[in-house]
């Protein structure tokens, strides 16, 4: 895992989209896995921003992680509503390639095996972006998802359906369910970006880092991915046991040249 640590929430998002822009500018045709929730709405703001500036999505194709069970693409709390709203409306992404989970889908469970089988005729894809859950979640794997789990319906934590309160009207509205990509779905990615800030990530970061690799922490089995790279601010990086560590091999976030 590569771990890089910058001093604010605004040069970990920039770093972050540098890795994203990298990685289009080398392959236009790429593969990009996305994610949704609060922390990816600056990280897309500023995608839009280089997107202004030249960079170009044209021949990009795009999987979201996930999407809420029973919510259609034009619910306005849907993943689907929200990607368009934070990126796709701004960019010039062909929207006939950029997918997500459909979780109004009559059969939600043939949906998730629908969904794993485009990945995998897209050709699997070349960077996976990733969000931590402060209870270790990636995409929606709520802890004890199996490590080896692919894309399937995964019933939402309590905690989970707190945190996303924010964006429903009422506690009721909050989805149950979620079709989600599966944590063996994530990892066989090529290359894995995971963006964590604040405080309130603190310790996931930690379990996820430096903790037990184990189903309790879903986010832990990237330390099983070969090209993970992991970006912090200085308060998601709090706990981390072996921070000056990190700061030495990655000064302020960068790739060190061997010296
Ligand atoms: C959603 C997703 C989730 C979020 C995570 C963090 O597509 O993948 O794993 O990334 O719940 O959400 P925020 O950023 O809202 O704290």
């Amino acid at each position: 895992m590569k771990v890089l640590i910058l001093d604010t929430a605004e040069a970990a998002i920039s770093r972050a989209a540098g890795i994203i822009a990298q990685t289009i500018t080398q392959k236009p045709r790429a593969v990009l896995g996305l994610a949704t929730g609060g922390t990816m709405l600056p990280l897309y703001a500023r995608l839009c921003q280089l997107h202004a500036e030249g960079l170009r999505f044209a021949g990009v194709t795009s999987f979201n992680l996930d999407e809420y069970v029973g919510l259609g693409a034009d619910h306005p709390c849907s993943y689907h509503r929200y990607m368009r709203a934070a990126l796709f409306d701004h960019i010039d992404i062909d929207r006939a390639r950029a997918h997500l989970p459909k979780g109004d889908a009559r059969d939600v469970h043939c949906e998730a095996i629908r969904y794993e089988g485009r990945i995998a005729e897209a050709g699997g894809i070349d960077l996976q972006l990733l969000g931590l859950g402060s209870n270790g979640h990636i995409g929606f794997n709520e802890p004890t998802s199996s490590l080896g789990s692919r894309t399937r319906v995964k019933t939402l934590t309590e905690s989970t359906r707190q945190a996303n309160r924010i964006y429903f009207e009422r506690e009721a509205d909050v989805p149950r369910f979620a079709i989600t990509m599966g944590v063996a779905t994530i990892l066989e990615a090529r290359a894995c970006l995971l963006l964590a800030t604040g405080p309130a990530k603190a310790q996931a970061v930690a379990a996820m880092v430096e903790g037990a690799l184990s189903a309790i922490c879903p986010a832990s089995a990237l330390q099983q991915h070969p090209a993970t790279t992991v970006v912090l601010d200085r308060a998601a990086a709090r706990d981390l046991r072996l921070g000056a560590y990190y700061e030495h091999v990655h000064p302020e976030g960068q790739d060190r040249v061997l010296a």
